[in-house]
């Protein structure tokens, strides 16, 4: 485990902190990776894929389970599975190479900066592991996540993309470089970032939330 070598960070200007979710934690963590991918009872994945997504304990013995959960409140907010090289839960990553799996953010969390802290946290922590490179993978229509990969630094791979993807097409491989980029840490990245994202936007999303609005973030 390396969530000691790791300060907390400000992710949002909602105040989250990512860390290592703790072990009374996990229950809540599948299911937050459960609706945070966008599943409920009326949109149920196949057994084996509820299992795994619901299974937090699981990801925590292979790696580094993370979240992001709201400074004052304690909510958690969002989760990443960060695995060492050799995980059996990979399905990417070869040479020593560390995964990245199942980043979710509660869709009302969306658009505060919580994906984007926990995968500069990933990035940094799987430095930490010496590993060569972080990879991961996303549908290939997703182009949310695939617009913040390639904003933090992340290539894409089309040679790795053999995975078939559950709505057709193959799955998209994106790998970041550590090697590459010693010295340029992912939280300087996030912590430039910040500083844009406390501009128009946020003002006018934290007016369109409204006091009383049903989905607005604590705070
Ligand atoms: C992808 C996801 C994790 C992003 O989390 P988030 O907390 O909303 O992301 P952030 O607020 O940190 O956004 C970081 C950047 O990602 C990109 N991004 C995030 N959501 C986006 C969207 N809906 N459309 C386009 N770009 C988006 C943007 O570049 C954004 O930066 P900006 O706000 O300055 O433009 C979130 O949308 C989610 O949980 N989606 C469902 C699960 C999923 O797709 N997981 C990843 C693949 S397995």
């Amino acid at each position: 485990m390396t969530d000691a070598l790791v300060t907390p960070i400000p992710v949002s200007s909602y105040g989250a902190v990512v860390r290592t979710a703790t072990p009374d934690e996990h229950a809540a963590v599948g299911e937050l990776t459960y609706r945070g991918l966008g599943h409920s009872d009326a949109a149920r994945p196949d057994p084996a894929r509820e299992a795994l997504l619901r299974d937090a304990s699981a990801r925590a013995a292979e790696g580094d389970l993370l979240v992001a959960a709201d400074a004052a409140t304690g909510e958690l907010l969002g989760t990443a599975s960060l695995l060492r090289p050799g995980s059996r839960l990979s399905r990417q990553a070869r040479g020593g190479e560390a995964e990245l799996r199942l980043l979710a953010v509660l869709p009302r969390a969306r658009r505060f900066g919580a994906g984007w802290a926990l995968m500069s946290e990933a990035i940094e922590r799987a430095r930490v592991w010496d590993a060569p490179a972080l990879v991961l993978d996303t549908g290939p229509g997703n182009h949310a996540s695939q617009r913040l990969y390639h904003r933090l630094g992340f290539q894409r791979v089309p040679e790795r993309e053999t995975l078939p993807a559950s709505r057709g097409g193959h799955l998209a491989v994106f790998r970041y470089d550590l090697r590459a980029s010693e010295g340029r840490g992912a939280r300087d990245l996030g912590r430039g970032r910040s500083r844009r994202r406390t501009t128009a936007r946020h003002r006018h999303d934290r007016a369109a939330w409204g006091a009383d609005h049903p989905d607005r973030p604590h705070r």
